[in-house]
């Protein structure tokens, strides 16, 4: 399975094992890590999944979908890296992730 390593809001690193086809925020949450709520469980309407997708992941994700913007745009934390980890599928070739999990969602 992928591996995904998960910066949590209290600086420490979380490295766990995410199903290939799950999202990033499904690993967080199945793990009960902190700083991910995902209130509306992953459709992309509540933005309380933001993350920092970190180094060359970013590209390799790429930038936010315009759906996904509308929401990440109204936040504090918000930064070119930001995305909502419900929108980050995991599969092998993501093994390897890094993400940064904001003090602040909102
Ligand atoms: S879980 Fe709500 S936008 Fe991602």
């Amino acid at each position: 399975m992928p591996s995904v390593t998960y910066v949590l809001p209290d600086g420490s690193e979380q490295t766990i094992e995410v199903k290939s086809g799950l999202s990033v925020m499904d690993g967080s949450v199945a793990n009960n890590l902190p700083g991910i709520e995902a209130e509306c469980g992953g459709s992309c309407s509540c933005a309380t999944c933001h993350v920092y997708v970190e180094g060359e992941w970013a590209a390799h994700y790429g930038k936010a979908s315009e759906e996904e913007w509308e929401l990440l745009e109204f936040l504090d934390t918000v930064q070119e890296n930001s995305r909502l980890s419900c929108q980050l599928v995991v599969t092998d070739a993501e093994d390897g992730l890094k993400v940064t999990v904001p003090e602040e969602q909102g």
